[in-house]
């Protein structure tokens, strides 16, 4: 009996790690109620995210072309590892977000293996505040048929997903005038005065790019 239930148990255990596999090395999480595993250190505490977590994206603080905040009180460390230059892994509690419909969210250790616990974010943004469209993890595409961690997971790994410019992901089609144009317009935020001619220029080229895609 006992070598018949082991062969259920890693038949349900092959069929579970098919399921989650995505290409990634790690362990897949498979159910295994009988033998509790030895935590060495007490995780981080689980936390859920809502809409409540999202503000005018220049209230975060800036790193370079981007913006980030911690959820639990360790903006320190969320800097620490955003300025590493060779590359650090995130905090729990991360945000980091590069345009305001966008962002990802470090969540509980073991949250998701595939997206290294990153849970990703696509945001509805109006005067009103955020409101969240799409979330998750390995499944999330956004309103341009893009899946987040098909992109972001080309980052050297050193980076923890992160993309920038120059960590190896695809790029996406928006120069950093562009970004910083987008950043600038933020409805939840004071309006910025007097734009320089290239973001009005570069909200000018987004609002033809929309009403293109619109009239098809
Ligand atoms: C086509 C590939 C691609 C897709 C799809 C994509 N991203 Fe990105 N993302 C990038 C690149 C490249 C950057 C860096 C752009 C830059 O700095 O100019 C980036 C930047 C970001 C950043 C800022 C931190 C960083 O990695 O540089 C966040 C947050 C982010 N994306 C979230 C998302 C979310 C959430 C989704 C899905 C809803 C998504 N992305 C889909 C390629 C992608």
């Amino acid at each position: 009996m006992k070598s018949i239930n082991s062969i259920r148990f890693a038949l349900a255990a092959l069929g579970a790690a098919a399921l989650a596999a995505c290409g990634q090395s790690g362990p897949a999480p498979v159910e295994a109620p009988a033998e509790p595993v030895a935590v060495e250190a007490p995780p981080p505490p689980a936390f859920e995210p809502t809409a409540a977590a999202f503000k005018c994206i220049r209230d975060m603080h800036p790193v370079r072309g981007f913006y980030v905040d911690n959820l639990l009180g360790n903006l320190d460390g969320t800097i620490a590892a955003a300025t590493s230059e060779t590359g650090a892994i995130y905090p729990a509690g991360s945000v980091v977000q590069l345009v305001p419909g966008e962002a990802m969210i470090k969540r509980e250790a073991g949250y998701n293996a595939a997206t290294k616990d990153w849970e990703f974010f696509e945001l509805d943004v109006t005067e009103a505040g955020a409101a969240i469209r799409v979330r998750g993890a390995d499944e999330v595409v956004n309103q341009f048929g893009g899946n987040c961690l098909a992109c972001h997971e080309k980052a050297k790994p050193e980076f923890d997903l992160i993309c920038e410019q120059t960590h190896g992901c695809d790029p996406i089609p928006l120069t950093p005038v562009m970004v910083k144009a987008i950043q600038n317009t933020d409805p939840r935020c004071p309006p910025v005065p007097d734009l320089p001619a290239d973001q009005l220029e570069a909200l000018a080229m987004l609002q033809a790019f929309r009403d293109a895609a619109a009239g098809n």
